[in-house]
């Protein structure tokens, strides 16, 4: 089975398409992964603008699309499925894959997967081309979300945490701006991270104590403005904002990795599995590698390749494959920007 998917929920354009070879213990090939960043185009403002992003998207799907088909070595006339995403992203930037997608289904009278990002991002982790046990508990960080949720099957989902403000990838970004660094935060304050002292600021762990496994990063934020008040030089002295930088990551990694710890053992997950843009990063990876070996060691742990931490359309395609039953007409697909998983 060959599928073709388009994601253009937020930033990145990218299409991909998978080969995937039987279908009781599938075998996930992907032919290609081509995927367009938008970083530079919205780096000056801080943020994504969600008009530029959309604009980009309607420049950049065509080419990208070419790209993909011909580094796979098909044409449309070989694609099974066409999966595009659905949401919950940006509506404006969605509705261009999804036309995209309806045009293809319709020219080449395929049928459409339409698929949760979020889903997306679970299944990158099936491309690590290693069997899951169950139930898994997926730990999902990105710019847009930071949510617990528990899969008892592929396509059972039951949200147990999610974050009651910003998000852990929005807090990297909000963070970076503060100290003046550019955006996406998180890769910049990775980057600055690298030899810090991670206990060199003390920064609160929200809600690190609370029973339920909400988070809330929007306090810690708030401690970064205070402790920038207080100590300007912070965002001047090297050292100082190595160490900054680091006891920021840890902060964030500790609360991430605390709540689901706790999850696994009260669902006594078989596995646990981290996705996400925030997933790309080191010491989130290494704290919560050195957690579960330490107090789950019968528990299998999960981490996506780098390049399938962030947005990709090779994600959206695996979680299409699980998703298929769910395949539609072009003329039933629409773009919902709030959707949710369970
Ligand atoms: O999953 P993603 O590409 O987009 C959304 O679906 O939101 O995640 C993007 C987020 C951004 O907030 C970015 O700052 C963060 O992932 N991010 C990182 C790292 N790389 C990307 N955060 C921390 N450390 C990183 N190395
Ligand atoms: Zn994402």
């Amino acid at each position: 089975m060959l599928i073709l998917a388009i994601e253009t929920s937020c930033d990145d354009t990218s299409c991909a398409v998978l080969e995937v070879k039987g279908t009781k213990s599938q075998k996930f090939k992907v032919l290609a992964s081509v995927v367009s960043s938008q970083i530079k185009i919205h780096a000056p403002f801080g943020g994504v603008v969600p008009t530029l992003a959309a604009r980009e998207h309607v420049k950049n799907l065509p080419v990208v699309f070419e790209q993909t088909l011909s580094q796979a070595g098909v044409s449309m006339h070989d694609i099974d499925y066409i999966a595009v995403t659905q949401g919950p992203g940006l509506v404006i930037a969605l509705l261009v894959g999804i036309n995209f997608a309806r045009g293809l289904a319709y020219a080449y009278d395929k049928k459409i997967i339409p698929v949760n990002h979020i889903a997306g991002h679970i299944f990158s982790n099936w491309l690590l081309g290693t069997p899951v046990p169950f139930p898994l508990l997926n730990i999902v960080v990105s710019g847009g979300h930071t949510e617990l949720i528990l899969m008892k099957k592929p396509g059972a989902y039951k949200n147990i945490g999610a974050t009651r403000d910003d998000a852990a990838g929005e807090a990297f970004d909000k963070a970076a701006r503060m100290l003046g660094l550019s955006y996406p935060g998180g890769p910049q304050i990775a980057a600055r991270a690298k030899n810090g002292n991670p206990k060199a600021y003390a920064l609160p762990r929200p809600m690190i104590h609370s029973k339920n496994y909400e988070f809330s990063f929007a306090g810690l934020k708030t401690a970064v403005l205070y402790a920038l008040r207080k100590e300007p030089s912070i965002k001047k002295n090297k050292k100082k904002l190595t160490n900054f930088c680091a006891s920021f990551e840890q902060a964030v990694a500790d609360v991430i990795v605390a709540k689901t710890v706790r999850a696994a053992k009260e669902y006594k997950a078989k596995t646990v599995a981290l996705s996400g843009g925030v997933s790309a990063n080191d010491r989130l990876r290494a704290v919560l590698s050195q957690t579960v070996r330490a107090e789950l060691p019968r528990v299998k742990l999960l981490i996506p390749e780098k390049k399938l931490t962030t947005d990709n359309a090779a994600m959206i395609a695996v979680a299409a494959f699980f998703e298929r039953k769910n395949a539609v007409s072009w003329k039933r697909v629409d773009a919902n920007p709030n959707l949710s998983l369970s």
